[in-house]
């Protein structure tokens, strides 16, 4: 009997997860599949307690419940804690723990768009949970200052006592302080999922134009959006949130199975399955 795996979210019919998972797992020689577990919010208390079964490895959680279910586990990391949301669980023999491998994730990637040094300014467009997981990520490879442009200016300023050790402003998506933090930044980082709809984007696409050259413009989503359209039209280098994707996904299969994941794999199985979307 294999064991099992999967994706708690509502909607997770979109992910791309198994495309990758599955045929890591099948590198790897473990008898298990990862499925797709849509669940509404009344259901997620019981399919958190689902996991607790002996056939069962874990799961990943992505939106809405990534903060509901770091309240149903045992056991939840220092980063879970911190971030207020977990996106993975691991089955300790019927016991629960919780674990943040985004902020993991967005660290390799950030790591591998050149941000490998301490002490670059970065500008975070959002407020929400996703730009709470994006400062920890910021924090560890030691961003020295930032700027949280957000629609609710005193929701940035609140979300900048998540990373106390990075010089922090906030400011809102236009206005004088928006623009001086975007002529000063090494790296700007959409969070909001404002651009998964086409032409919807997060700041006026002209303020692109005050970023430094050689700055980066990342996007969380793992789509092209016309914000990073933007981006690459002005000569800056734009990353989209696949390989973070890829990146949280394999440390999570690295908890799941204590194994090292076959993360060049996975990346390609990744870009094919987002390809073939397309
Ligand atoms: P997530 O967990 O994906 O970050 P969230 O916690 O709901 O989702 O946060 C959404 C973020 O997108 C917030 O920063 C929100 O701005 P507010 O804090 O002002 O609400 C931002 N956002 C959502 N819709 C927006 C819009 N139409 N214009 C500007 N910002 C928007």
């Amino acid at each position: 009997m294999p064991v099992r795996l999967g994706l708690i979210g509502y909607p997770v019919e979109h992910s791309l997860s198994p495309s990758f998972q599955q045929p890591a797992l099948n590198a790897m020689g473990i008898d298990a599949i990862y499925e797709l577990w849509p669940t509404p919010p009344d259901e997620v208390p019981g399919r958190v307690a689902s996991l607790r079964a002996p056939d069962v490895l874990g799961a990943n959680v992505t939106v809405p419940h990534k903060e509901a279910a770091r309240g149903l586990v045992d056991e939840v990391s220092v980063q879970g804690q911190r971030a207020g949301a977990i996106n993975t669980v691991i089955n300790d023999a019927g016991r629960l723990r919780g674990e943040n491998t985004d902020i993991d994730g967005l660290a390799a990637s950030l790591r591998e768009s050149g941000f490998r040094d301490p002490g670059f300014t970065v500008v975070v467009l959002g407020a929400g949970g996703a730009a709470r997981g994006a400062l920890l990520a910021l924090e560890a490879l030691g961003a020295a200052r930032l700027t949280i442009a957000n629609r609710s200016q005193e929701k940035a300023a609140a979300l900048l006592e998540v990373a106390p050790e990075i010089a922090g402003t906030a400011s809102g998506l236009a206005g004088a302080a928006c623009e001086a933090a975007l002529r000063e930044a090494d790296l700007l980082i959409n969070t909001t999922s404002l651009g998964w709809k086409a032409g919807e984007t997060p700041i006026d696409l002209t303020l692109l134009d005050l970023l430094p050259a050689g700055s980066v413009v990342f996007d969380l989503t793992y789509r092209e959006t016309s914000l990073l359209q933007a981006a690459g039209q002005r000569g800056l280098k734009s990353v989209d949130g696949l390989a973070m994707l890829v990146y949280q996904g394999a440390r999570s299969l690295e908890l799941w199975t204590g194994r090292e994941a076959p993360v060049d794999l996975m990346m390609a199985a990744a870009m094919e399955a987002r390809s073939q979307r397309s």
